[in-house]
């Protein structure tokens, strides 16, 4: 385990990153966020989460770059490929703004991470099989329970700051929860009866992977069922992808 930091190199790198950030996210003043309000204890949460969402999103970066290896070995549509390539680059985007989100609130905490594990476990033999269970883990599973709560987020933020950085990463969030059922709709017709069923158990253990973090938030705990049900297992179940609970 090793502490999560991030690096900026400037020059070339971030004149080019730039075209992709837009510049919406360079007139973002990052000194207008409100924390004079906050008391210290609120201020060390808010370090917390936003130094554990850069993580996340560092860790997203690394989800879609297994996606798009194994939907290259699996031949699959140039513009299904094509519509997943920017995805990489968003996450870097949500990673800086979530870092600077840290900062902001007085700096990012102290966080152990194990940067070996940056990219998502792929299952199955083939490689449809496998482009489709990554599929499933980071944008069926993964990107799909996220959505939602992010768009909520942004509905409830009222400083102008956050609900801009909130504002980006959600709708930079709405085509990664897509893809993974774009890539089901294409290998509809390509998978078996027991390649379903493999796809199944490949689904029920990314849920289950969620699980003990729902826990955390009892008040929450309805809101994040409706998702699973409405965003996730009802999606995968109308796709012939059997889900055991
Ligand atoms: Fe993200
Ligand atoms: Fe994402």
């Amino acid at each position: 385990m090793e502490t999560f930091t991030t690096d900026w190199l400037g020059g070339t790198a971030e004149r080019l990153f730039a075209k992709h950030r837009g510049d919406r996210i360079a007139e973002i003043q990052w000194s207008e966020l409100a924390t004079s309000h906050l008391a210290d204890d609120e201020l060390d949460r808010l370090r917390t989460v936003w130094t554990q969402s850069a993580h996340q999103e560092w860790c997203a970066a690394g989800a879609f770059t297994t996606l798009l290896q194994h939907l290259l070995l699996a031949r699959a549509p140039v513009d299904l490929i094509g519509m997943a390539g920017r995805f990489v680059a968003d996450e870097m985007v949500h990673v800086e703004l979530a870092s600077r989100m840290a900062m902001a609130y007085g700096g990012g905490v102290p966080l152990e991470v194990d940067y070996s594990a940056v990219c998502p476990q792929v299952d199955g033999d083939t490689p449809l099989l496998q482009a489709c269970a990554v599929a499933i883990r980071v944008s069926c599973v993964g990107e799909s329970f996220s959505l939602p709560i992010i768009a909520r987020e942004f509905s409830a933020a009222t400083d102008p700051v956050a609900k801009r950085v909130l504002g980006r990463i959600a709708a930079d969030e709405a085509p990664h929860a897509t893809v993974g059922w774009l890539v089901l709709d294409w290998a509809k017709s390509l998978l078996t009866e027991d390649d379903r069923a493999f796809l199944g158990t490949v689904a029920d253990d990314a849920i289950g992977a969620l699980r003990p973090a729902l826990v955390g938030s009892p008040k929450q705990l309805d809101y994040y069922e409706w998702i699973l049900r409405n965003r996730i297992t009802e999606p995968l179940s109308e796709r012939r992808i059997p889900i055991s609970g």
